[in-house]
């Protein structure tokens, strides 16, 4: 079928559509029922074949779905009061009449599920998934809608939607089934064995997502290509008016679709107090779901991320669409409580994780980002063809950060205070020619700097106990990506390294998609689905923001995805206490924390003011979970300060516990996190030889051995069941620009156990808001002074409660360990 007419016969059959054919004996059927309907309603009766209702386990929740004139809708209720509105479900199609009207309510099934799961790696070591399901079949009757196909005049076309209800919010997803269907009336149809739907194409998802009131949000504007911008909290109904400002700071590209967008995780909370959080989970093979608002109705629809030729979904049956969820929690600490996202998300798909580990890292990268130091190793080439141009006799600049004895420095630095890894950034040709061009070949992803020795570096690092991290900057071409993959992955296995930073800065190529396309959302899946059979971990920049994916894929222990450390002092006060609710609701992100020098202009002359104390950035190792956790700074700013430092040596990047003390949006966040014993490198399982013939352990995923750090206890204790580790606990706090004094209950200590707590806390005259800030709004009397903090040391008990202050932009960070 050629396209020209294609569209004309649309445009017949869309048409002729509009007409009910009254000869049609469903049609006739449809009218009697509807009739019927009106009928039993006048009289009081419930109009039971088109309303379901579902409550939560607790009871607190109830979701209504109702068809209302062929037309799927949903509300949702909490204690009885509305939370969304009835709010419309369905799609518009290419060829092919709205999935959107003409339906009858066919089947409404009941369960219900609770158990208890174990991520690999997380915040707690075990996560309930408890929820009442109901799952309703939709129809548009044979005959009822038009279809370019023809299919949709003799088959009924099945969609159902699968609701699933927690105590903390509601998922909900379109499905769209193949198989036979039980048929109610069958006897009414030609037996149906099929559903109309096939192959199809979406123009919109119509879903809405209807307020109650003009809360307040805290939104990033929505966008085809980033996510890295600052949050603007603003009643839903300034979101237009905060357009512009939103804007600023922000990443790059960027390719904006309404003046109402936003982005989810979309935070709310009510003029009652109440935490509404949108967002989506599983987005696989889908576009990522952005949010339209209409001021008017203060009614959300999904505005899905178009591929390039603008469809918004090219399904498949039988397939389904991620679940859009709707967190609803009368407490800010609820919110970061919950497991909504990663419950809605499929078990592990990998029998075999023990090559997975948590990972505190280093990096050759904040003296590119910073401006000291540069990716590339010459200045002389405006224009890299990789094939072509001669790197071995090129000139080289002096400022090249990933050079042998710089990269030794590091791992001595990394070796010496027990990391686990070190990332380098500008090792492989291409940094000169790179940002910007829209070039597809950019990178090979192989081929080292003349002054990086991969394998020379690689053994050095594996003998003091460090693996290097792999940097795999795609410039946005997934297509060049793609390309190299396996023989990437498979440079990395033959040299020992298990994690590998993925990037995608740039317009992205395939020309004409955005980042968050459905064949873009397939790209970084496939990357992911390939690193594990190559057992390597993923750390993708970039790349869509997560839905809960690493529960299915724990191989996927990092993204940034959200505006990160590298926006210095384009960061707002009070950004890593949003991202906890917003961001880190799909999966952990890697911020790189750990800047101990927030004056940029001592590096270069250029450089600003980052809105920091050290402290804060102490506490952001606990506030913020991620299983990949970086000390992002220069090892000679750390030297300076070791002391504080030694909070970053000491925290663990893997819990079995977290308790989240108090916590509200953009403002403050106080958690307290109980640290897996297994936070350890779990593929360090085994014991191997070293060159130098020391004993050293084996990695079980690709047999290099590794020193052993001679001060890890941890290991003695895996080894030799005897010892009992020190119960330990770490308690983290950040704030935004009001200095804050807390009160935490040490309640979760074992009772009648004597503990000690060191503390890290801000000094009375800290302040890491520059003077010239715009968000100086009290305490002016403070200068900025990001460095001073004072460390104590305390015997406490589960009795005990600490007082901690902090100053603006501050934060404190305490380690507990039982005497
Ligand atoms: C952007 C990433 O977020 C950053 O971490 C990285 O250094 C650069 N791209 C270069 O790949
Ligand atoms: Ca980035």
């Amino acid at each position: 079928m050629d396209f020209g007419s294609a569209a004309k016969n649309a445009n017949n059959w869309r048409r002729n559509s509009i007409i009910v054919n009254l000869k049609n004996p469903y049609n006739m059927k449809r009218i009697f029922i509807a009739l019927l309907m009106v009928f039993l309603a006048g009289t009081g009766q419930a109009v039971w074949a088109q309303q379901k209702t579902l409550n939560s386990p607790d009871g607190k929740l109830e979701l209504q779905f109702e068809v209302v004139d062929g037309v799927p809708s949903y509300s949702l209720f909490r204690e009885g009061k509305p939370v969304v509105l009835p709010s419309k479900m369905g799609f518009t199609l290419e060829w092919r009449d709205d999935l959107a009207h003409a339906f009858v309510l066919k089947d409404t099934k009941y369960s219900t599920f609770d158990e208890v799961w174990h991520p690999v790696w997380g915040e707690e070591a075990n996560i309930r998934n408890h929820y009442n399901e109901m799952l309703v079949t939709l129809e548009q009757p044979a005959g009822a809608v038009a279809s370019a196909d023809g299919r949709s005049k003799t088959m009924a076309t099945v969609m159902q939607l699968r609701f699933r209800l927690y105590d903390d919010g509601l998922g909900f997803r379109y499905e769209f089934p193949q198989e036979t269907l039980p048929i109610l009336l069958r006897q009414e149809y030609p037996p149906k064995k099929d559903n109309a739907l096939v192959c199809f194409w979406i123009k919109e998802e119509l879903t809405e997502f209807a307020m109650t009131g003009d809360h307040t949000a805290w939104w990033i504007p929505g966008d085809y290509d980033t996510q890295e911008y600052n949050y603007t909290e603003s009643r839903l109904s300034e979101i237009d008016s905060l357009w512009e400002k939103s804007h600023e700071h922000g990443g790059w590209p960027w390719t904006a679709f309404s003046r109402t967008g936003v982005q989810t995780a979309l935070q709310m909370k009510t003029d009652d107090g109440l935490y509404i959080n949108i967002h989506e989970a599983a987005t696989l093979d889908y576009p990522t779901m952005h949010l339209n608002l209409d001021p008017k109705t203060l009614t959300f629809r999904a505005w899905l991320c178009p591929d390039a030729a603008g469809y918004k979904g090219r399904m498949q049956a039988p397939c389904h669409t991620p679940w859009r969820t709707i967190m609803v929690c009368d407490k800010a600490t609820d919110v970061l409580r919950s497991r909504l996202i990663l419950n809605l998300n499929e078990p592990c798909a990998l029998e075999d994780v023990s090559w997975i580990h948590p990972v505190k890292y280093m990096g050759v990268w904040w003296e590119m980002i910073s401006g000291k130091s540069t990716w590339n190793y010459t200045n002389e080439f405006p224009s890299v063809k990789l094939d072509e141009t001669d790197y071995v006799h090129a000139t080289p600049n002096g400022t090249h950060g990933a050079n042998n004895a710089n990269v030794r420095r590091y791992i001595d630095f990394a070796a010496k205070h027990g990391f686990d890894g070190l990332l380098i950034e500008g090792w492989n040709i291409g940094w000169e020619d790179w940002y910007g061009k829209q070039k597809e070949y950019v990178f090979d992803f192989l081929t080292p700097y003349p002054d990086f020795d991969l394998p020379a570096l690689n053994k050095y690092a594996h003998e003091k106990g460090i693996r290097l991290i792999m940097h795999h900057e795609s410039s946005a071409s997934t297509i060049n990506y793609e390309h190299w993959m396996e023989k990437a992955y498979t440079l990395m296995n033959q040299y020992g390294y298990d994690a590998v930073k993925g990037g995608y800065v740039g317009t992205i190529i395939p020309f004409g998609e955005g980042h968050y396309s459905q064949p873009i959302n397939n790209h970084y899946h496939y990357a992911i689905v390939e690193a594990a059979k190559h057992h390597i971990m993923v750390n993708s920049h970039e790349a869509v923001r997560p839905t809960g994916l690493c529960r299915t894929w724990p191989n996927m222990i990092g993204n940034e995805s959200a505006m990160g450390t590298e926006f210095r002092e384009r960061i707002h006060p009070g950004h890593t206490a949003i991202l906890p609710f917003t961001r880190l609701q799909g999966g952990p992100m890697d911020y790189t924390p750990g800047i101990f020098e927030p004056d940029m202009g001592k590096i270069v002359p250029w450089g600003k003011k980052m809105s920091h104390t050290i402290c804060n950035q102490l506490g952001l190792y606990v506030t913020f979970y991620s299983p990949l956790q970086m000390a992002a700074d220069f090892p000679e700013h750390y030297e300076l300060y070791m002391d504080a430092f030694q909070f970053i040596k000491d925290v663990a990047v893997d819990w079995d516990t977290s308790i989240y003390i108090m916590a509200e949006p953009s403002d403050y966040i106080v958690t307290a996190r109980h640290p897996k014993l297994s936070s350890i490198n779990k593929a360090a399982e085994g014991v191997g030889t070293l060159s130098d013939g020391k004993k050293g352990v084996i990695s079980n995923a690709t047999r290099f051995v590794y020193a052993i750090p001679d001060t890890t206890n941890t290991f003695k204790h895996l080894n030799n069941n005897t010892l009992t580790p020190h119960d330990v606990w770490y308690i983290g706090g950040i704030t935004d620009e009001t200095a804050r004094e807390v009160s935490v209950k040490l309640d979760f200590l074992k009772p009648g156990v004597k503990y000690e707590a060191i503390i890290y806390a801000d000094a009375p005259d800290a302040c890491g808001l520059p003077d010239d800030s715009e968000f100086r709004i009290q305490n002016s009397e403070l200068k900025y002074n990001p460095q001073a903090y004072t460390i104590t040391k305390k015997t406490v008990t589960s009795k005990s409660t600490l007082k901690l202050k902090m100053a603006p932009c501050g934060g404190f960070a305490v380690s507990i360990r039982s005497l």
